[in-house]
Parts: C-alpha cells; structure tokens; sequence
C-alpha cells in the first residue's frame, strides 16, 4: 500500500481570510507559541503554566469560580462536559432551541439519560424569558441551558432575567459561551451562571482544539454529590479536578502545544481588555452592517439582538449563494459560511471575530462581495458602501 503511494507534498496552507463562523483568524504570536519545543505535560514549568491560563480565564469569564480550565477538546466537548457532569438519567432538563447548537445540546442531553423539555424559537430569534418562566411552572427541571450566541443564525439571547427565573426555580443555568466568549459581554459571576462552556477558535483567536470551562460551587455539589458516575470518563470533572488541581494526578496527556497557544491568545485578550475587545467587535459589527445596507443586503437576526461577531446576511433574491461563496474563495481567499439547517440557502454567515474583526477587513469583504454582485448583475456601488463602512 504505502510502496504503490506517491508521498504527498507538506501540506502549504493558502492566505486565507478567515470571515466564517469560526475558525477565525489567529495572531502571528499565538501560531508562534505553538511552534516551541514540548515539555511534559507534568514538567513543572507546564504545570505553572496551566496555573496561569487559569487565572487568565477565570478573568476572561469574569468569575471566581475555582473550578475553571481548558477541557481536552473542541466546543463540543465543554457542552458534553457540562450536560455529562450535571445531568443523571431520568433528570429532567429545559433547553433553549433556537438553531443548530440547541438542537445539539439536546441530542446530548438525551444521550445522557435526561427527560428534555424543549422552548423552541424560530430561528433568527431570541429565547424569550417569558416562554422559560411558562416552561418554569410545568416542571422542575436539574438545569436550564441557552446558547447565548447561536452561531448557525447570528442571535445573541439575553442571559440575565432567564439566570433569575432559573434560580428562582430552584434550577441551575448553563450557558454556552462558544461564540460569545472574547467578543462580547460574558459575566458568569455577575449573571449567576452555574456551568458554562466555550470554544478557542472563535473569538478567542486561537486554533480550535480547546473547551473552557467553568463550574460554580452550585454546579460543582451537583457533580461530586451524584448518585451514579459520570458516563463519560474522559469528561468527569471529579477525575479532571485532581488532574487540573494541585495534586495533578495523570488523567489523561494534555495537549501541550494548544495550551501553549491559549495561553498566549488568553495574554492577547487582557492586553487589549475585555471593554476595548467588546467595543472593537461592536464597531466593526456597526460598520459591516452600516456598508451591506448601503448595497441593499440586510441581516437576518432579530433587531436588537444581532451578534457583533456572527453576522447572518439574507441572501437576495435571485442569487445563488454558493456561487458568490466560492467565488470570494477562489478569487479574493475570504471564507464565509453558509446557512444551515432551515437557513440553508438564505444566508451567509460572515464572523468578525478575534482577530479577523478589523476595519481593513470589513473593507475588503464588502470590495469582494460589491465586485461579485456587479460580476452577476446585481448592480452594487462599491464606493457608497465602503463610504458607509466607514
Ligand atoms: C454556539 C456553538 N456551540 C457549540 C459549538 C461546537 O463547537 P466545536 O465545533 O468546536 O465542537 C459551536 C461551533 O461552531 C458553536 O458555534
């Protein structure tokens, strides 16, 4: 077999513009820290490092909360992480959907064992905290879960009355922070959210790869007071506690090449400060949409509650969204995603996250799509929409 193979070229990544809904695009520093030679993964030095992206995180999550850490994995995991480590079988659980993230939180919580009450939303729009107040007086359920930024439709649903009301009801609330985390506001403390989980590719800015994680003292007399073990081993927190604690007990090999690279995107997000970061992915966000309104394009999200860093464009009648896809691609190296699910053909998706929300990029994607749509006879005045942009 490997006689008969020719062997392939190193793979020679092309200069892409990363504007989908994550990855995004990665500092020069964060791909550098990736390139240093390994140490162990119990070497001191590595373990002093875990300690500071930490207390880098613990910031970044604006919470105390000790049990915080980067899990072994992608998004996906910390969702597992969390649902695994909370939920006993026959438990029953209330679950914002309101787009494809939801709907994966659900299939997890199934799996697990929990009875799932579901508050739907169309998607594009918010869970309302009256539709979990109404969910709130049929049942008692263990936890109420949101995605606060729902990347497959670009709404970003308000997380602090839906905290009360959880509380208020004697359940926990967890939070997924994937696309959220670094780009806009995300206040564990402050909004009283007992399990939450994120993602580094987005706007944290670095490879995905990464879960972090946090667990409040609630959340955490849950996880050790079960009655059954957790059915994930890799994800239990009682085992991944004495791994990411002092004693650090072997669990499992850290990968030390991604915590060398969140350990430097985490020291880029405070350099910068949250406020600054916030306030950079609002501006760009104002001014994309500013430039897309001036060649006729709107968003598709629900007004007022539009995500900075995942932005939804309706797609114009009459054009073929993959086509203008592939085209930003292949000519201009500027990935975009497309919709899913029931917004599949309807919209892009255009992040503006981490690193890749900038000024020069907003520019550079309306040039791009300004130049496609007048290539396909949808006559667009570039000029007025960088002039809105800016
Ligand atoms: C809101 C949200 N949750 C969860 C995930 C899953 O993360 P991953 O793809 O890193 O496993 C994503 C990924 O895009 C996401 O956007």
């Amino acid at each position: 077999m490997l006689r008969a193979m020719q062997l392939p070229e190193p793979f020679l990544p092309p200069p892409r513009l990363l504007m989908g809904p994550g990855p995004s695009d990665v500092a020069p520093s964060v791909l550098h820290a990736m390139s240093r030679p390994l140490v162990g993964h119990l070497d001191p030095t590595f373990i002093k490092m875990m300690e500071e992206i930490k207390t880098m995180l613990r910031e970044v999550f604006q919470t105390n909360n000790e049990m915080t850490f980067p899990v072994s994995g992608t998004g996906s995991a910390g969702m597992e992480f969390c649902v695994a480590n909370l939920v006993e079988p026959g438990d029953e659980v209330l679950i914002g959907v309101n787009g494809v993230f939801g709907t994966r939180m659900v299939e997890v919580a199934e799996r697990c064992g929990a009875r799932v009450v579901k508050v739907e939303a169309p998607w594009g729009r918010i869970i309302e905290p009256g539709q979990i107040a109404e969910a709130l007086k049929r049942g008692r359920p263990k936890f109420v879960a949101i995605i606060h930024a729902e990347t497959s439709t670009g709404a970003c649903t308000p997380v602090e009355e839906i905290s009360r009301l959880s509380h208020d009801a004697g359940a926990l609330l967890l939070l997924d922070t994937v696309t959220s985390l670094g780009g806009c506001p995300v206040r564990v403390d402050a909004w009283g959210i007992d399990a939450v989980y994120s993602g580094t590719q987005k706007c944290l800015s670095c490879p995905p790869g990464l879960a972090p994680v946090s667990l409040s003292p609630r959340a955490m007399a849950v996880a050790t007071g079960r009655k059954r073990k957790v059915q994930s081993w890799y994800l239990d927190v009682n085992l991944l506690a004495a791994y990411w604690g002092q004693e650090r007990v072997y669990h499992h090999t850290a990968p030390i090449t991604m915590n060398y690279a969140l350990h430097e995107a985490l020291r880029l997000v405070l350099a910068e400060g949250l406020d600054a970061r916030w306030r950079r992915h609002e501006q760009n966000h104002q001014a994309l949409k500013a430039g897309l309104a001036a060649m006729s394009l709107e968003l598709a999200a629900q007004a007022d509650h539009q995500l900075w860093q995942l932005n939804t464009v309706r797609v114009p009648k009459g054009v073929d969204e993959a086509v203008v896809r592939k085209r930003l691609l292949t000519d201009f190296n500027i990935e975009i995603g497309a919709g899913l699910g029931p917004l599949k053909g309807q919209i892009w998706r255009v992040g503006l996250m981490g690193e890749t929300s900038t000024r020069a990029n907003v520019h550079r994607f309306l040039s791009a799509l300004g130049r496609i749509q007048n290539d396909l006879g949808r006559q667009t005045d570039v000029a007025a929409a960088l002039r809105a942009a800016a």
